[in-house]
């Protein structure tokens, strides 16, 4: 049974962007050896984002477990629309939920689902403190990629009369990067876990991949997760780690990968392990195959006039978003789903929020519209 923190200081767990520039040095020789096929392949991916979370602090003051990010412009969104129907695929700690039920008191039903138990316990707190909202509050645990099929089962005519505002906040709470037990920092020691959903006992660890799983397949998701550029290096030292035991804990990955590349010209990386921990992590949950489908299904969850917004946090995930919904606001010809783009490009947080929660330095959030018809 996993313990579920509820508190944590303003710093802890928040992720930071690690924006890493292209290293002058590298030839184009030793980048097409690593597996990029020109030097601008390797450009883009060395300038893609990687979630990073950062160190504690000791003694830092204690406050709630995760802090919404780019509230102001989801609620913007929303304001002036009749919002009577609300999903929240991504409920947390139940920040965004407790913002839009505040600011729609004409909302009748809201929906939240987390694939998290203590993420949904969280939520179930924070939204028992509303007041002035007569809306009724459903919240389960659930995996968005089967949102359409759990929401058939618990309420058939709601997903027939369909959302009229849907929110996927895509990534980890706060709350899950800071415990230690849950594998997900590399600043934290605790078991090799990193599964989202804490109940599923036997579903796949970042541990049993490292133990496991040959050189080819570690290094195929180094590259194509964490768009590492040493995949093959690094494949094969999480490999070859086995014969000293291999590896258990998070410290022993961000040894085996970081060990190497604490300075020198490496040392404008945040973290030299950022980007196969967001490798291994993307795996183990199945997130990008998973988000690629909730989109789909939570696009057809909308009733006319809709709107879906989808926070992401690195350029993997804002890639497929972004791609999903050009594709969707390019089909004119279905008789009763066709779809507006609201945002031609990202909304990214002021120089105020990210001041406040540097967590947001890499959200960007992307809005479509289901047109009445
Ligand atoms: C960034 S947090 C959401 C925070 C929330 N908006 C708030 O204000 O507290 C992302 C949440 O999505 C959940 N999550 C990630 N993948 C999921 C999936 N496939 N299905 C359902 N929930 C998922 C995580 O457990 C986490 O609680």
């Amino acid at each position: 049974m996993l313990h579920c923190s509820p508190f944590v200081s303003p710093t802890v767990g928040s992720a930071r962007v690690c924006r890493i520039g292209l290293l002058a040095v590298a030839s184009a020789s030793i980048l097409q050896r690593r597996g990029f096929r020109s030097l601008a392949a390797a450009a883009a991916s060395l300038e893609s984002e990687v979630e990073e979370d950062f160190t504690p602090q000791s003694g830092e003051k204690k406050r709630l477990p995760h802090t919404p990010v780019l509230v102001r412009q989801f609620l913007e969104h929303f304001e002036g629309r009749s919002v009577k129907t609300f999903l929240d695929c991504t409920v947390g700690a139940g920040g965004h939920a407790f913002e839009i039920i505040q600011a729609h008191p004409e909302l009748e039903t809201f929906v939240g689902m987390d694939v998290d138990p203590c993420a949904l316990k969280l939520a179930r707190q924070r939204l028992s403190d509303l007041s002035g909202s007569m809306a009724k509050v459903d919240l389960f645990h659930a995996n968005f990629k089967n949102m359409k099929k759990d929401l058939k089962e618990r309420n058939p005519e709601l997903l027939e009369r369909g959302f009229d505002g849907i929110l996927l906040d895509l990534g980890l709470s706060s709350m899950q990067v800071d415990a230690p037990e849950r594998g997900f920092s590399y600043y934290l020691d605790g078991p090799l876990d990193m599964r989202m959903d804490s109940s599923d006992v036997l579903g796949l660890t970042a541990e049993a991949i490292c133990n496991n799983w040959s050189a080819a397949e570690i290094g195929r998701i180094l590259r194509e997760y964490g768009e590492e550029m040493r995949w093959k290096f690094l494949a094969s030292r999480i490999v070859d780690a086995r014969l000293n035991g291999g590896i258990k804990t998070t410290k022993d990955l961000a040894s085996v990968v970081g060990g190497r590349f604490t300075s020198g010209r490496f040392k404008r990386a945040r973290h030299p392990a950022a980007r196969t921990f967001q490798a291994l992590r993307i795996a183990v949950n199945d997130e990008l195959k998973s988000l690629r489908s909730a989109i789909g299904q939570a696009s057809s969850c909308l009733a006319p006039g809709g709107r879906l917004a989808v926070i992401s946090f690195h350029s993997l995930e804002d890639r497929i978003v972004k791609y999903q919904f050009k594709e969707l606001s390019l089909v004119f010809d279905k008789v009763d789903l066709a779809f507006m783009l609201l945002t031609t490009s990202p909304i990214t947080a002021d120089a105020a929020e990210i001041e406040k929660n540097s967590r947001c330095r890499s959200a960007k959030m992307r809005v479509i519209q289901r047109l009445c018809r």
